[in-house]
């Protein structure tokens, strides 16, 4: 495990449309969160400014997810742009095999780690055979196989949901980051939720995620401090 103190273990994502709403939340959640996570909603309204924001309030890390799908060229080029920014993490498909994984290359030892998304937490089981995949093949299985391939490629880790957490902790070993979205606290109550392969913050923690991102439990909670706070606490038992 790399991360010792639970708070350092919390991502808030940072889903709101603009640099105004996002400066509300870095200033409410300092010294709660660990990270926060700056998703496509936001980076295209604001681009590189609102990662300064971020910066000039917080001391938190932060997690550019773009979730970049484009050929290894544009990868690469992507990959040194945000390494400028001084970001910690960044997101890369992992649907293209090792020819995308391997642009993770681009910025070893820069301090910007690159982590490859599996399959997305909102997918279900049967959206995937809709997709054409075979019947023996399920979300843990497509998972694993991209988590493996990952790694081989040199990402340092992998997004995942709950569900497989345990399973990549086992096949990839300690050291691998595991990060695990699609988290929904007990007492949360998300209106119209889109995720389906979902966990609690102990569940996640206990099968060997290193890092869980959280959104709107957080996000639309009465007392957003005291709801990061509560899954601080629920992670530290
Ligand atoms: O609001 P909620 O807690 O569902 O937010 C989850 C966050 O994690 C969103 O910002 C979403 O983009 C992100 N995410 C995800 N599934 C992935 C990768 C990232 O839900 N596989």
């Amino acid at each position: 495990m790399n991360t010792t103190n639970p708070q350092d273990r919390l991502i808030f994502a940072l889903d709101v449309p603009d640099k105004k709403e996002a400066e509300h939340y870095v200033k409410m959640l300092e010294g709660v969160v660990g990270c926060f996570k700056i998703g496509l909603e936001l980076f295209i309204r604001e681009g590189p400014d609102v990662v300064k924001m971020v910066q000039d309030h917080s001391s938190a890390n932060i997690f550019l997810d773009l979730k970049l799908h484009d050929i290894p060229t544009t990868v690469r080029g992507a990959l040194r742009s945000a390494e400028k920014l001084g970001v910690r993490y960044i997101t890369i498909h992992s649907t293209e095999g090792e020819t995308i994984l391997e642009t993770a290359d681009e910025v070893k030892g820069s301090g910007l780690e690159v982590l490859a998304v599996t399959v997305l937490t909102s997918t279900s089981v049967s959206s995937l055979a809709s997709l054409g995949i075979r019947d023996d093949i399920n979300a843990a299985v497509l998972v694993l196989d991209r988590a493996v391939r990952a790694q081989n490629s040199g990402c340092a880790g992998v997004i995942c949901s709950g569900e497989e957490a345990k399973l990549v902790r086992q096949k990839c070993g300690e050291g691998f980051k595991i990060v695990v979205p699609g988290i929904r606290p007990r007492w949360a109550d998300v209106t119209g939720d889109d995720q389906n392969r979902i966990a609690t913050p102990s569940q996640a923690i206990e099968d060997g995620a290193d890092l869980i991102v959280v959104g709107r439990p957080i996000r639309d909670a009465n007392d957003p401090r005291e709801a990061a706070q509560k899954i601080v606490d629920e992670i530290s038992l």
